[in-house]
C-alpha cells in the first residue's frame, strides 16, 4: 500500500505555495481579504483532507491544498492550450486562478461548523483507512454553493465569470448544472470559456490524484511479487535432488 499522506513539511510548504497564489495573481483588496480569510482559517485548511471519504481524491491530512494547488496549475497550463487552439480570451488570469483557488472552498464547511473531523470509529479507521467523518451538525449545502457564500460572507467580491465557474466546476457530473451546460439556444450558452477550463483542471487534477492513490494497489505489485517469487522458487527447485523436498517447495 502506497502511503499518501505528507509530511509535515510537505504540508507546510504547500499552504505557502497556495498563498503564493493569492499574493501573485489577485490584485487588492481582494488579495487582502483572501489572504486575511485563508489565515483565519489556516490550520483548518491546512491540514483538511480533499474528502472525508477514503475512496475519494486526496483524502489525507493536507490533501485540500495539495489539490488546489494542482487545481490551479492544471488551470494555468489548460489556459495555454485554449489559447493556443485560438480561444477567446472572456476572462482574464485573475478570474481563473481566483476560481481555481476557491472552487472546493465549501469543502471547508461553514464558519460556525468546519465539515471534517477526526473519526471516531475506531472500526472504519482500522478497516477503511477512513480518518475523518463529516460533521452532522454542518446543515446541507452543494459545495460550489457554499464556496460561493463562504467568499460573499467574508466581503469578497466574485466577478459573474468567477461565479459561474465556481458553481459549475463539477461539469456535467452534478445535473444540477444542466440548464447552463446543456443548452441548445446560443443566447443561453456560458458565454465565458472560463468555467470549461476550471472543470478541465479539477478533473484532470482528481484523475490524477485517484491514480497515484489507487492504481498501485490494483494488483500491479502483487504481480511483480508474484514473480520474483516464482523465480526464487525455479531457481531453488533446480539445485535440489531430493523428490521429497522438491515436492514440499512446489507446494508453497
Ligand atoms: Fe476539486
Amino acid at each position: 500500500m502506497i502511503n499518501m499522506e505528507l509530511k509535515a513539511e510537505q504540508i507546510q510548504s504547500n499552504w505557502e505555495k497556495m498563498l503564493g497564489y493569492i499574493n501573485a495573481y489577485i490584485s487588492d483588496p481582494r488579495r487582502e481579504k483572501l489572504i486575511e480569510f485563508y489565515k483565519k482559517h489556516e490550520e483548518e485548511i491546512m491540514l483538511m483532507p480533499a474528502s472525508h471519504k477514503k475512496a475519494y481524491h486526496n483524502s489525507f491530512p493536507g490533501g485540500y491544498v495539495d489539490h488546489v494547488n494542482r487545481v490551479i496549475e492544471g488551470a494555468l497550463a489548460t489556459n495555454k492550450i485554449w489559447v493556443e487552439f485560438g480561444a477567446e480570451q472572456n476572462y482574464t488570469v485573475e478570474e481563473l486562478v481566483f476560481s481555481a483557488l476557491n472552487h472546493d472552498l465549501g469543502k471547508l464547511g461553514d464558519e460556525d461548523n468546519y465539515a471534517h473531523i477526526p473519526s471516531k470509529d475506531e472500526w472504519r479507521k482500522k478497516n477503511l483507512g477512513e480518518m475523518y467523518q463529516f460533521n452532522n451538525a454542518l446543515p446541507f449545502m452543494s459545495v460550489p454553493e457554499r464556496s460561493i457564500k463562504l467568499l460573499v460572507d467574508n466581503d469578497i467580491k466574485l466577478t459573474k465569470n468567477e461565479w459561474l465557474a465556481i458553481r459549475l466546476h463539477d461539469g456535467l457530473y452534478d445535473p444540477a448544472n444542466e440548464p447552463y451546460l446543456k443548452a441548445f439556444m446560443p443566447e443561453l450558452k456560458p458565454r465565458t470559456s472560463l468555467i470549461y477550463i476550471v472543470h478541465q483542471a479539477d478533473l484532470m487534477a482528481a484523475r490524477i490524484e485517484f491514480e497515484k492513490e489507487w492504481l498501485p494497489k490494483f494488483g500491479k505489485k502483487e504481480v511483480v511479487k508474484e514473480k520474483s517469487k516464482t523465480n526464487i522458487k525455479s531457481k531453488a527447485l533446480g539445485s535440489i535432488k531430493s523428490e521429497g523436498l522438491k515436492n514440499m517447495l512446489n507446494s508453497l
